[in-house]
């Protein structure tokens, strides 16, 4: 994994080898868009789901898609190719490309497209059996958050004040509402039944936010997208977190006070063990 192969603009090359420009907007705006996909024994996990959401990014900053639906899918499968390790994760970025520096879209710019296979490290048993920690902040990100932009800061910046406390994540609210964590959707559970903020503007909609609604169905749990008040979220029976790299987690702490009885719940353990169905079903 020393010097993985990569897929820079068109050819699979040496990480050691992938150079681009400075001038890349990616670089000097954030000007991009990417996707993570996490991939069990060789099967990608919804890559229909992703492979949409990646043109809704895409067409939500107007980028031209550089490749048809099939081509994608040969680019996952050949990433894919390049990394033993199971379970791992295949990560595509599109940036708008390289141009001198100017805000504006610049004409004829061919968009730059990197991708690259990771070995996937799920959560370790004892973050599944125990729990994690999470603690709270007001959102201050944009309000175009269902963009799969790159420009991450506002989410790198409370993923780092989670670190700083020692915990898993930062559960964002913004007016009194819950919006999302810094790198996961959050699920709130009450008196058996789970609900989560609506899928629009103010949140990334997960690939796995389709997946446990589905999952939720299958095992008789009642779900309701709706908004979420910061209240109904301190005064939890079960808190859940998801996203392609944590799968499901059951958030057990909140700023330091037990959630419920300050283990995970019967709703977590039904999803997590729907989760674990699907993927050796693949
Ligand atoms: N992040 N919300 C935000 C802000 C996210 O960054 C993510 C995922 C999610 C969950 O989406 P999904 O279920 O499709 O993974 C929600 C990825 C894993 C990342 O940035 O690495």
């Amino acid at each position: 994994m020393n010097n993985p192969t990569v897929w820079l603009n068109g050819e699979l090359i040496a990480l050691a080898d992938a150079k681009i420009s400075v001038l890349d907007r990616g670089f000097l705006f954030g000007d991009g868009i990417y996707e993570v996909v996490p991939v069990y024994h060789g099967k990608p996990f919804r890559l229909a789901q992703h492979l949409d959401r990646l043109e809704r990014s895409l067409a939500e900053i107007r980028i031209a898609n550089p490749y048809t639906r099939a081509e994608w899918e040969a680019l996952f499968a050949r990433l894919s190719a390049t990394c033993a390790a199971d379970p791992h994760s295949v990560y595509v970025q599109v940036t708008r490309g390289v141009a001198p520096r100017q805000h504006t879209f610049p004409k004829d710019i061919t968009p730059t497209v990197f991708g690259i296979a990771t070995p996937l490290t799920l959560p370790s048993r004892e973050k599944v059996e125990q729990g994690v920690g999470a603690v709270t902040h007001e959102d201050r990100r944009w309000l175009n958050c269902h963009i799969k932009s790159t420009s991450l800061l506002g989410n790198v910046l409370m993923a780092q004040y989670a670190a700083d406390h020692e915990v898993q994540e930062t559960i964002q609210f913004r007016d009194g509402l819950l919006t999302e964590a810094s790198s996961s959707n959050v699920w709130v559970i009450k008196h058996g039944a789970m609900a989560a903020p609506q899928r629009d503007n103010r949140i990334l909609e997960g690939i796995r936010y389709g997946a446990l609604e589905s999952f939720a169905q299958e095992c008789g749990i009642a779900f309701e997208e709706r908004a979420v008040s910061e209240a109904e979220v301190r005064d939890a029976d079960e808190l859940l977190i998801t996203s392609a790299t944590k799968e499901v987690l059951a958030v057990v702490t909140l700023d330091g006070k037990p959630v419920g009885d300050g283990k995970p719940g019967p709703v977590f353990r039904a999803l997590y063990a729907a989760y674990q169905r699907a993927k050796e079903a693949l």
